[in-house]
């Protein structure tokens, strides 16, 4: 990496800022669903990861929460307080729209690059929690999973969903094929917009995303003072990125779920 790791992330922060209208015009629905007490938008496998723990009354940071509906799913569980981090304004509106509407509004939201977070949040919370589509965006792996260990007490559970590094060497298509290095790490750039949801591009505001490995991914995790308690791939489309590589005959690695503890 040849520039300082905040040349990317505020290009790309501002990047999820012009694309925060686009991605609530598309959720509109959300403001209503949130209401039900059965709301639960976790992703079935991340679900059955966040069961195997008493989340009762559990103080719960979410890391680059986005809209927050994942955390107000953990909200709706039982979990106590519930703070979510994100550094996009725009997204960290909606998140506080959609937790009032929810009927939780006591849940807690900071708006700030998460290279920059405040001390005050460090060694608060008995669950870190990253889903989907987050690991990408940071130019400093090591540096990034060291801040979320940081927001732990001792003993806490940092828990995760996120796009298997094999699927960073695809590329979208019919069929979604490969097209580069598994050891690519030159940051990437990308100005065609971030609606994964209808995938449609539009001329849009530069980002930059970065390809992590899965040792890079785990041997973070052994620098800090985080112990791999479970590990699982996916052969599932969580990211809605080259979802059509589950239904074909060699499923490539697309997803996985994992669960750390920091030492007591
Ligand atoms: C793909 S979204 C996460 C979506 C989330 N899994 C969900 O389903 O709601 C990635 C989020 O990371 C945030 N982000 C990217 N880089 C960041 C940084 N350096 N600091 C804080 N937030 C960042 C973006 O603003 C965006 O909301």
């Amino acid at each position: 990496m040849d520039r300082d790791p905040s040349f990317y992330t505020e290009r790309t922060i501002a990047s999820w800022d012009e694309a925060a209208p686009i991605h609530r015009q598309i959720n509109s629905d959300l403001v209503a669903k949130v209401a039900s007490p059965a709301f639960n938008a976790l992703e079935p496998d991340f679900d059955t990861l966040v069961s195997e723990f008493d989340l009762q009354g559990k103080s719960v940071v979410q890391v680059c929460c986005n809209n927050g509906k994942d955390l107000l799913s953990i909200g709706k569980k039982g979990a106590g307080r519930c703070l979510g981090i994100d550094g996009s304004r725009l997204f960290i509106e909606q998140a506080r729209e959609l937790a009032s509407a929810a009927g939780h509004p006591q849940m807690e939201f900071a708006c700030c690059d998460i290279y920059q977070l405040p001390e005050r949040y460090r060694g608060s919370f008995d669950f870190a929690v990253i889903t989907v589509g987050v690991l990408n965006w940071m130019p400093d792996l090591c540096r990034f999973i060291q801040i979320c260990a940081s927001l732990l007490k001792p003993g806490g559970r940092l828990l995760m969903e996120e796009i298997h590094p094999v699927l960073n060497m695809y590329e979208e298509g019919e069929p979604s094929h490969i097209a580069q290095s598994y050891f690519d790490r030159r940051p990437y750039r990308d100005d065609g917009g971030l609606d994964y949801f209808t995938g449609r591009k539009y001329q849009a505001r530069e980002n930059y995303y970065f390809q992590h490995t899965l040792s890079d991914i785990l041997t973070a995790a052994i620098s800090t003072d985080l112990a791999l308690c479970s590990f699982r791939e996916l052969g599932k489309n969580v990211g809605n990125y080259c979802a059509d590589l589950e239904r074909t005959e060699c499923v490539p690695p697309m997803a996985f779920v994992a669960s750390w503890q920091k030492s007591s």
